[in-house]
């Protein structure tokens, strides 16, 4: 069977990393391209870790560099949960910048849609700053996405702010532009990001894979424990789960509801309105994750990882 074309739209990122490295280990799906956008960190490090980690792992994608800043006046934002360059305290190789495609992401985006003619996905796992920059730019990409798996949101309540989402609450303006555009799009929140958890054993499992995809991802896991022993953030498969939704469904149970986003307000800015009881009289335009089976979600990426750049 064809593989499904895929590009990768990331803040790289402790957790986006290990999305990364399973979507390279999924039959399902061909990388055509990662694309880098600001978000856990300034995007001359998201890229720089996309780069890096491509070259290291010897898998063959494009990667670009794109949004250097939201359409939304965060500022210096920045913390350190994902450490100060985005990989925790984990360091790769430097690739050599020569090897950044030309292309910036959006019109890489735009250009590998037409390739495609309808069958390109995005698995979107930062601030959607690149795809509404896209869309903005060329309205007929509309068409031409066949579906956007997006780590985005959340039903109730927010890591960033009491309603906030960090993914939506850095960029609310692009994620309304991109929720409204009329693609199909998939909604993982926190609802459920929240709850695929990966532990010590986990991290050590993956670890005597012995592949350095599964090495990367235990090194990184080490960090996102030691983050969570302090006081920080679990270690969270957010974006993971996202690509999960579209190569393994069965691993969650998705509602289509109608959806938009907060631009303002003093505690909303970043909200994702679901309207779960229908009160707007709206027709659905996302499906969004509820539910999630967590065994079958960590055997999956366990599987993923092991077979990192081998499918
Ligand atoms: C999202 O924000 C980032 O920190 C993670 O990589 C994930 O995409 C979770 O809110
Ligand atoms: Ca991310």
């Amino acid at each position: 069977m064809a593989k499904r074309p895929f590009i990768i739209d990331c803040d790289t990122g402790t957790d986006d990393a290990i999305a990364i490295m399973a979507a390279f280990g999924c039959r399902e799906i061909t990388v055509r391209a990662v694309t880098s956008v600001n978000g856990n960190v300034k995007e001359e490090y998201t890229s720089r870790n996309n780069l890096n980690i491509v070259h290291y792992l010897g898998l063959e994608t494009e990667v670009m560099r794109g949004a250097q800043i939201p359409f939304y006046p965060r500022g210096n934002y920045y913390d350190t949960t994902h450490g100060a360059t985005g990989l925790g305290n984990v360091v790769l190789p430097d690739a050599p910048k020569e090897k950044f495609s030309k292309e910036i992401a959006s019109e890489a985006i735009w250009r590998i849609a037409n390739e495609e003619d309808g069958e390109l996905e995005l698995l979107v796992i930062g601030p959607m700053t690149n795809i509404a920059i896209a869309i903005s730019n060329h309205p007929g990409l509309v068409g031409k996405i066949k579906h956007i798996w997006a780590m985005a949101g959340s039903v109730v309540g927010g890591n960033c702010s009491t309603t906030a989402e960090f993914n939506i609450w850095a960029d609310p303006v692009s994620a309304k532009l991109v929720f409204a555009a009329g693609i199909p799009i998939t909604m993982i929140g926190l609802d459920v990001t929240e709850k695929a958890v990966l532990n010590r054993a986990d991290a050590e499992e993956i670890r005597s894979f012995g592949n350095r995809a599964g090495i990367l991802t235990a090194n990184i896991l080490d960090y996102m424990l030691n983050r969570y022993k302090v006081g920080g953030e679990d270690a969270m498969m957010h974006d993971a789960l996202a690509l999960a939704a579209a190569v393994k469904p069965e691993c969650l149970v998705c509602r289509d509801y109608f959806v938009d986003v907060e631009c303002g307000g003093q505690y909303t800015a970043g909200h994702t309105m679901v309207d779960v009881r229908g009160r707007l009289g709206k027709q659905p335009n996302a499906s969004v994750a509820l539910e999630l089976d967590l065994a079958a979600f960590k055997s999956w990426l366990k599987e993923c990882i092991r077979q990192c750049g081998t499918v």
